[in-house]
Formats: C-alpha cells, sequence, structure tokens
C-alpha cells in the first residue's frame, strides 16, 4: 500500500514522494550542448513546484549520438560545470534530478555526412532514420560503452543524484532490443539475451565504474506497436536480465519512432476517459510481476486519484508524467495543498510537435483547459 507522499529510497537517493518529471526534452541548451540559465529556470521550477525526482531531457553522450540542435550535452568535461549550477538550483529546492543519457544512432537528427549513423545493423526507412544507418563495428560498440562509463561519471561529478539510461523510442540501446531493428548476427544480436548483452554490458560498465549505490535508472519500451517489434513479455524478460546487470529502477513506455513517422503510441494524443489513461499499465504490470527493482509508470496519467489507486494497489512504484508537467510545473504542489482538479493538459501533442520545428518546449495550447469547462 503505498502513498504518493512518503519518503523512498532508489540506491542511495531519497525522495520525498513518488512522483517523477519524465525526461523531457527542452530545446534550451546552446548549439553547442551547453546549459542556459533558460534551461536550469525551466527545470528548477519543477523542484520548486514539487516534483520528487525530474529527469532532465535526451543529453547526448558523445558527439555522433546526437539527435538534435539545442539538445543538452553531457559529452564533454566542458559540460561539467554548468551542468553542476542546474543540479544546485534543483537541490536548492529540495529537488532530485537524474540526467537521461542516450545515444541517438540511426535516429540521430543532426547528420554528419563524414560520420555515418551508426546502428545495430544497416537500416534506412521509416522507422531508421533520415539517412541509412550501419552496423557497427566491435570497436564502435566497446567506444558507445565507454561514451556511456564517462557520461555517467560526468553525471556524477556534476552532482546529479540519479542516471537514466534512455533505451525506449527507437535510439541506439532500443533499438538494439528489438527484433525489428536489430539483425546482427554476432553474440550481440539474434535470441533475447543476445539482443540485451549490449545494453546489460553498458549497465554492468556504469555499475563498475560508479560505484554500488549511485542509481542507475532506465527508461524502456514494454511494446514497439510496430510488427515485428517487441513485446511485453519478452521486453519483461529482458529487464530481469537488466536487474542482474545492477539496474535500480526501469520506467516502462512504449512505441518506436523515426524521423518521418509521428509517435503516435509514445505520445497518444488524446485521453478521453479513465480507462485511456495510464497507457502503459498493461506493459507494465508484465515487469511488476518479474522484477524486484522499482517500476516507473509514464503515459496519460492525468489524475491525482489514478495516481493513488495505482500506488495504493502497488500496481507500480512510481508514477511519471511529462506533459501535465510542460502545461502546470506545480502541479504536484497543487494537488498536495488540496486542489485535486487533474491536470490541464489536453494531451494535444503541440508542445512536442513546435519541438520539431526548432521552438522551445513549452506548452502551446491556450484553449480554457477540459478541468475548468
Ligand atoms: C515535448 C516532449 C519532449 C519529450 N522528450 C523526451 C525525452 O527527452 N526523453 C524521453 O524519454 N521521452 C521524452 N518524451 C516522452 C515523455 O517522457 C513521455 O514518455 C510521454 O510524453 C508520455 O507521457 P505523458 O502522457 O505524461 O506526456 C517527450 C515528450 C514530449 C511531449
Ligand atoms: S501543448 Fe500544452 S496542452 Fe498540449 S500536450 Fe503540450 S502541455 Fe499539454
Amino acid at each position: 500500500m503505498f502513498q504518493i507522499f512518503e519518503n523512498t529510497r532508489i540506491g542511495n537517493m531519497v525522495l520525498k514522494n513518488r512522483i517523477v518529471r519524465s525526461a523531457t526534452w527542452e530545446n534550451r541548451a546552446t548549439d553547442e550542448g551547453f546549459v542556459t540559465d533558460g534551461l536550469i529556470d525551466f527545470t528548477a521550477e519543477l523542484a520548486r513546484g514539487g516534483v520528487g525526482l525530474i529527469i532532465t531531457g535526451i543529453s547526448y553522450v558523445s558527439e555522433e549520438g546526437r539527435i538534435t540542435f539545442r539538445q543538452t550535452g553531457i559529452h564533454r568535461d566542458e559540460c561539467i560545470s554548468g551542468l553542476k549550477r542546474l543540479t544546485d538550483e534543483v537541490h536548492r529546492y529540495g529537488g532530485r534530478v537524474a540526467v537521461q543519457l542516450a545515444y541517438g544512432g540511426g535516429k540521430s537528427r543532426i547528420l554528419q555526412p563524414e560520420k555515418p549513423l551508426l546502428a545495430p545493423s544497416d537500416m534506412e526507412g521509416e522507422f531508421f532514420g533520415k539517412a541509412p544507418s550501419r552496423a557497427m563495428t566491435p570497436d564502435e560498440i566497446e567506444s558507445v560503452k565507454e561514451a556511456f562509463c564517462k557520461a555517467a561519471l560526468r553525471a556524477r561529478e556534476a552532482g546529479f543524484d540519479a542516471v537514466e539510461l534512455h533505451a525506449a523510442h527507437g535510439y541506439l540501446l532500443s533499438e538494439f532490443l528489438s527484433p525489428l531493428c536489430n539483425r546482427r548476427e554476432d553474440e550481440y544480436g539474434g535470441d533475447l539475451r543476445r539482443r540485451a548483452r549490449f545494453v546489460a554490458e553498458v549497465i554492468e560498465d556504469i555499475r563498475r565504474t560508479v560505484g554500488p549505490d549511485f542509481p542507475i535508472l532506465m527508461k524502456v519500451n514494454g511494446d514497439d506497436f510496430v510488427d515485428g517489434g517487441i513485446k511485453a513479455t519478452e521486453a519483461a524478460e529482458m529487464a530481469s536480465i537488466f536487474e542482474m546487470a545492477g539496474l535500480d529502477a526501469i520506467e516502462i513506455s512504449g512505441g518506436l519512432f523515426g524521423p518521418d513517422r509521428i509517435p503516435k503510441d509514445l505520445i497518444r494524443r488524446s485521453i478521453r476517459n479513465p480507462e485511456t489513461s495510464a497507457f502503459f499499465l498493461p506493459q507494465a504490470e508484465e515487469f511488476k510481476e518479474r522484477l524486484n527493482i522499482a517500476i516507473i509508470l509514464v503515459g496519460g496519467i492525468r489524475a491525482v486519484e489514478m495516481i493513488e489507486r495505482l500506488l495504493f494497489e502497488e500496481k507500480v512504484d512510481y508514477v511519471a508524467m511529462c506533459r501535465p508537467f510542460i502545461r502546470e510545473p506545480g502541479l504536484v504542489n497543487r494537488w498536495k495543498s488540496g486542489d485535486r482538479a487533474p491536470s490541464t493538459c489536453q494531451t494535444c501533442g503541440r508542445c512536442l510537435l513546435k519541438a520539431f520545428q526548432g521552438h522551445k518546449v513549452q506548452c502551446y495550447r491556450h484553449r480554457k483547459p477540459v478541468a475548468e469547462s
């Protein structure tokens, strides 16, 4: 019987409530990936608003793995001082913050003609990025693992409370997991164990590097929602390999997307009734059955009553939201103060569409919110 407002612990990170801001690409770094004052304000506002754990937007661990222009970088030691300013500000308001570490793989949006996009297998097409990508060599696999480790060390040095590996949505780590994208015939492709191997080694290497207590979280697809992609039972089985490798918590999302395909599963664009909210719950339940680590559920959660029910029934350990916090960073404190009206986010997805057009992530919907009509 969990409650929203109780202290919990993931590794050595103590959290004051069970509400997580799911990773949200901010489009607020400099063109070189450095932290700006705007990015710090955007993040600190969530800490002021009572979020238990803030997960930053997708941050690149190496220049080749960069996905888009004003994305935050954690690929060089020069990034550390700006990131430290950000974590200090979050801590000043009693918040906790994890950085989301990612490598774009075939989804990289920054085209670097001299450096072909790396992926598990040679790929081209709807799900596989703007340019053809090619299968990584064993040396490249080693160097990407090293890039993740170095980024995790920088994260610890910059004062982050945890790291979250982005292994969902079709970026490099999830491409290795998905039978649709991973067609390798060596020890990193084939059956479930082999496809899980690269991600498991990333976790093991980071664990060795950061020590036993620093929390490592990961976001995965409970279902790719495409023919030939990963399904919940297999994804949950892979997750038990990641638990053994040293993972502390896992966030369940879903959906594969490429630059030419709207990510309709990952950010569904309407919630008509309680049954269509918490849209990855069936997948999360498979993970909960198998694993002993904390399960974080994201996707379509908008009402405090729904969160209370999920926690009361111990369906999941933490509940994460993205768009509600774009619209209303103070949502948690509003609920805590007794105003229990649901999030006024209308789940329209304009914030993401605008971000793809190069605008800052913020709420672009100004009509009267549903909850007030
Ligand atoms: C503007 C925007 C930016 C996002 N950026 C990221 C990101 O950087 N990393 C990530 O894992 N998911 C990202 N997502 C997906 C969200 O974290 C979340 O999984 C999804 O929006 C479903 O949750 P929600 O219904 O609470 O918005 C983003 C979504 C939106 C709308
Ligand atoms: S634009 Fe605003 S209302 Fe629409 S999904 Fe984004 S935060 Fe919610």
